[in-house]
């Protein structure tokens, strides 16, 4: 059995101060979970997110780093950096990022290649156009998402890391997609690793669905057969309404 990761992502949000709030009032409501709870925050925020979260289930992460390990890279972060201040995860290539940042399938694959060789937890985020799913190539454009992110990564690296399905419509939307579509998709990757990985590490890698995921809706896709969990935006943003996707049954 593939264990469930809720994952939230705040992306831009929270002063320290807050994020310590949001920690406190977060531990006592998931401390009985089964599912692994991840609150991916940012940068000026770990340090505080992570002494709050010592001696919790509530892990914590990144939302991006860099591949190189230091240098002349003005504004950026490596992931020695965050591995030596205690950080477990790293969210790599989201959307937001391969829009606003110039970040390409080529980038993604360096990154995770570097924080799987430094033992952070990767989630990997990978997902199609509205364009491109109203075309009818939404499967073509996941499934070689997937593949480059993950080229020339060992059958290991790869059950290590963990992918994140977001159509790239679903996000920050309200729109989330159906459960018969998330499902069918994250099938399509789960398939793609089969072929190019084999079974086993097929049926132990994570994938996780992600675009307006809610407390309303966090039922009905997680117990879908192939959504191993989410990556939460806009709802992760409230201990109270997080707690319950993560609690989502
Ligand atoms: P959303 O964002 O839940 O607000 O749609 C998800 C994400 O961008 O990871």
């Amino acid at each position: 059995m593939r264990k469930k990761v809720i994952a939230g992502n705040w992306k831009m949000n929270k002063l320290p101060n807050e994020a310590m709030e949001f920690i406190t009032e977060l531990e006592p409501l998931v401390k009985n979970t089964e599912n692994e709870v991840v609150v991916c925050v940012p940068y000026t925020d770990l340090f505080y997110a992570l002494n709050m979260a010592q001696d919790t289930n509530i892990k914590i992460g990144a939302q991006n780093m860099n591949a190189e390990e230091k240098g002349a890279y003005t504004g950026e972060v490596s992931g020695e950096m965050l591995k030596a201040i205690g950080v477990e995860y790293v969210i790599l290539g989201h959307s937001e990022r391969r829009a606003y940042y110039s970040e390409t399938d080529e980038s993604v694959n360096k990154k995770l290649k570097k924080a799987l060789s430094l033992s952070l937890k990767p989630i990997v985020c990978v997902g199609e156009s509205l364009e491109q799913r109203e075309s009818g190539s939404a499967k073509e454009i996941v499934t070689t998402q997937t593949r480059l992110a993950l080229d020339g990564l060992s059958n290991d690296d790869v059950k290590s890391t963990i992918i994140a399905y977001e159509p790239i419509w679903a996000i920050g939307t309200g729109k989330t997609a159906t459960k018969e579509d998330a499902n069918e998709t994250i099938k399509w990757i789960r398939e793609e690793i089969l072929k190019l990985y084999g079974n086993d590490v097929a049926d132990s890698v994570i994938i996780q669905y992600g675009g307006s995921v809610k407390s309303s809706n966090a039922n009905e896709l997680f117990t879908m057969s192939d959504i191993d969990g989410g990556l939460v935006g806009g709802a992760s943003l409230k201990a109270d309404e997080f707690s319950k996707i993560v609690n989502y049954k």
